[in-house]
């Protein structure tokens, strides 16, 4: 059987991607959010995941809101970026894995997630800054499966709904008859709101609550609805929908061997957080 080896959650924004192509990972503004990823690099280099399931959610690259699944997984042979108008240097695409990504689907339906299968996607900044974080420079030594949650148009789906959905992709990853070595990663937030009067918000106390939560006691933050969440984390802070997938997803007790939290990057408070499964 495939090994669920571990998880990563980190948040997306895209000026580091221009931080990236401009190379200035050494700046002051930038070192602090760059060497948060070290460790990660380290246990990435030490413990090799084949594959990588990514938690994320799109940003009108490859839907947008005349068509808006809740819940859709990529089963494409390969995931190409695209121009999402933020002036970023194109990076290079992904290549899928058709067998787990067929296997997540047939077992998500099976419990009763209905969820939109993708022979053809395109995945955004939220799929490949993180993964540009975390192989710097690098072809990517592993392929992937997107898994897309709407935090875009609303209605959300719930956090509640979020925890299922990892403990099934979960559950799936360590029943895929395979040898793999899978881990999963989860992008977006923490606190942060780009529109409207509040623009600019940000709530260190909710995020790192919200941290400590991930560790001991995920179903913290499925006492919130989502406009309580988005009260408090804000309109894209709500993106943490994709940290809660991601632990719900390593299912039993996990051991933090890595975290972060660094106000701001850009608009965003950045989070980082490395656990593996005890
Ligand atoms: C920013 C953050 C995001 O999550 C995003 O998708 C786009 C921009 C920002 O802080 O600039
Ligand atoms: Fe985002």
């Amino acid at each position: 059987m495939a090994k669920l080896i571990g998880g990563i959650t980190t948040s997306h924004v895209p000026a580091i991607g221009r931080a990236l192509a401009r190379n200035s990972q050494d700046q002051p503004y930038w070192k602090p959010f760059f060497d948060a990823y070290l460790p990660v690099h380290a246990w990435l280099e030490a413990n090799r995941p084949d594959v990588l399931v990514v938690f994320y959610n799109d940003h009108g690259l490859n839907f947008f809101l005349d068509k808006m699944p809740t819940f859709a997984v990529g089963a494409a042979p390969r995931y190409e970026t695209g121009d999402e108008g933020w002036d970023l240097p194109p990076l290079p695409g992904f290549d899928g894995d058709l067998d787990l990504s067929w296997h997540l689907i047939d077992q998500l339906v099976a419990r009763d997630f209905d969820v939109t299968s993708c022979q053809e996607m395109r995945v955004d900044h939220a799929v490949s800054l993180p993964m540009a974080v975390l192989w710097p420079g690098q072809v990517w030594p592993v392929r992937i499966v997107p898994v897309c949650i709407n935090t875009v148009q609303f209605p959300l789906p719930s956090a509640r709904r979020c925890l299922a959905l990892g403990a099934a992709v979960g559950d799936a990853i360590r029943g895929w008859k395979s040898d793999q070595r899978v881990a999963v990663l989860g992008t977006g937030g923490l606190s942060h709101q780009l529109d409207g009067e509040r623009a600019g918000h940000i709530n260190p106390e909710f995020d790192l609550r919200f941290m400590d939560s991930l560790v001991d006691d995920p179903a913290w933050a499925a006492q919130f609805s989502i406009p309580e969440l988005v009260e408090k984390a804000g309109t894209q802070g709500v993106e943490l929908l994709m940290w809660l997938a991601t632990r719900a997803a390593l299912g039993g007790p996990v051991r933090c061997l890595h975290r972060n939290y660094h106000i701001p990057i850009s608009n965003t408070a950045s989070g980082l957080m490395l656990l593996e499964p005890v």
